[in-house]
């Protein structure tokens, strides 16, 4: 079935709205139409977390909850889901919420602004979390700034959290919601209104169909990179394919010689699953945008981004990924090595879509990586670093080493890669393979890092990740 309204559940009944403007953003739909000025918009760029708002979803019969940025959601992907928004945290009977209880007793609401933020991403945790540590805390608040006083009062309030009922009224009502939800998101959506087209698959198939006859369209996935050019540089785009529509590019698996990542798999989802196989790619998904990004955000969108400073890209340079690329008619598997051209250009051609990304799984192989940022949470790379490497006897056999942020695309560092290559890691060797960088690499100075910095950096992190596997006796001679 195909509408052109699109369908959400809000305060327990199902909204329509009749061919919404696809262009529209969620957080301006909330605030000027819903009329609920608590959500609040600050950079309008998913960096502050003042519009968090949750989305409900069903997976497997379940509420799944998340926290998004409303700021860059397109108004129709609400599609078949649940929106819960900071008004809706107090209950009929008028009391709040234990997360709004313990910001209230701990003073963790100060300046106002960003309070509402701060108070859904914690809702969030409180709705997917049954301890709450120190580090599920900061992850949980990391999409959020606080410009004036500080985290202490928040976290404290969150840290409360612990000795409260997991049932609220939420919990309570989950039976209805679950009811109403599965009315709603059984159909795709085709929108035409006023000159901008959006299309919602809901099959591979369906996509296919569409393509044929809007082979210009863009297509949207997480939104978090393509969404910035409607809210900052003030473009429209007239032709939307929604990606995460697509159930059957949401998946993870794995045959034991790869994980294979579905197109429309959110970032979140990898980092708890890739953690077991590479636990640094996990540390890196940690450190990608916040929690609100990684909820919605691809691998596939990162690889069509192409960004100098995407991070999957290193990483997976260096484990060797492919992806797999269709049309309308063929697959087509390429290595990433072969796929990006230039700045922020790629072999995707028109008509063609990320269909999955394949990661080989290096059982034997030691995998490293680093990311180098001006703040730690929530902030792009100046430099990102991989490592993968083949360590027999305390001698490094092969090596793949891949860099983001060194130069126009994420690439090799293919001399210094010969350097350690069959070699025992000798202090001679190091001071080499560091010298080889500057022959992998011309980077550029720019607002994040000058380019001696850069380099600098470069090499020092290929230090650090030879004077760590030394410390774990896996190569030879070193210092
Ligand atoms: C606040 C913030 C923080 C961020 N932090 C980081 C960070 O730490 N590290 C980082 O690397 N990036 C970061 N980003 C950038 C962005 O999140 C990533 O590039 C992200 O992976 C994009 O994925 P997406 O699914 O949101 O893509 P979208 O925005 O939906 O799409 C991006 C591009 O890919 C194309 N595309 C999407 N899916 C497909 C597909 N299946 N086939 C073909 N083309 C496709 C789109 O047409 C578009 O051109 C951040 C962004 C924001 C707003
Ligand atoms: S307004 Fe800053 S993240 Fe949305
Ligand atoms: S509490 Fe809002 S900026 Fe600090």
């Amino acid at each position: 079935m195909t509408s052109s309204n699109i369908e959400f559940v809000y305060q327990n009944r199902i909204f329509k709205i009749n061919k919404p403007d696809s262009n529209e953003t969620l957080l301006n739909y909330i605030r000027t139409r819903l009329k609920k000025t608590g959500t609040k918009e600050g950079c309008a760029e998913g960096g502050c977390g003042a519009c968090t708002v949750v989305i409900a979803e069903l997976k497997n019969n379940e509420i799944n909850y998340k926290a998004i940025n409303s700021c860059i959601t397109f108004l129709p992907t609400l599609q078949g889901k649940q929106l819960i928004l900071v008004e809706d945290l107090i209950s009929k009977e008028g009391s709040l919420h234990p997360v709004q209880e313990a910001m209230v007793n701990y003073h963790g609401s100060q300046c106002g602004f960003c309070t509402p933020g701060f108070v859904m991403s914690l809702f969030s945790m409180f709705k997917n979390h049954s301890r709450f540590k120190d580090d599920v805390i900061k992850d949980s608040i990391a999409g959020n700034l606080c410009r004036c006083t500080g985290y202490q009062p928040i976290i404290k309030a969150a840290k409360s959290l612990k000795n409260k009922s997991k049932i609220d009224h939420f919990t309570k009502n989950e039976k209805n919601i679950i009811n109403l939800l599965k009315k709603i998101n059984n159909r795709s959506i085709t929108i035409y209104n006023k000159g901008k087209k959006y299309f919602a698959p809901r099959y591979v198939q369906e996509l296919k169909k569409i393509l044929k006859k809007n082979i210009d369209a863009n297509f949207l996935s997480g939104g978090t990179d393509l969404s910035l050019s409607v809210t900052k540089e003030r473009k429209y785009i007239s032709s939307i394919i929604y990606m995460n529509s697509i159930n059957e590019l949401n998946y993870i698996k794995n045959n034991q010689k790869y994980i294979e990542v579905g197109a429309s798999t959110p970032l979140i989802e990898l980092e708890s699953y890739i953690k077991k196989y590479y636990p640094d790619f996990a540390k890196i998904l940690k450190r990608y945008g916040s929690p609100q990004i990684r909820n919605v955000a691809t691998v596939a969108g990162n690889i069509a981004t192409a960004s100098p400073i995407g991070d999957c890209l290193p990483l997976l340079l260096s484990l060797n990924a492919q992806v797999v690329l269709q049309d309308l008619k063929k697959t087509k598997i390429l290595f990433l090595d072969n796929f990006f051209i230039s700045y922020r250009k790629t072999k995707l051609k028109k008509g063609q879509f990320v269909h999955s990304i394949r990661i080989p799984l290096f059982k034997d192989n030691t995998f490293k990586a680093y990311k180098v940022s001006k703040r730690f949470d929530d902030d792009i790379s100046s430099v990102c670093a991989a490592f993968n490497l083949e360590i027999v006897k305390n001698r490094i056999q092969n090596v793949r080493i891949a860099y983001g942020g060194m130069a126009a695309t994420p690439k090799r560092a293919i001399y210094c890669e010969k350097i350690l290559s069959n070699s025992l890691v000798t202090e001679e060797i190091i001071h080499k393979a560091k010298k080889a960088l500057e022959k992998d690499f011309k980077p550029i100075s720019d607002m994040r890092a000058s380019g001696l910095y850069r380099m600098e950096v470069a090499k020092n992190l290929l230090e650090k990740c030879c004077a760590e596997i030394k410390k774990k006796k896996l190569i030879g001679v070193y210092f």
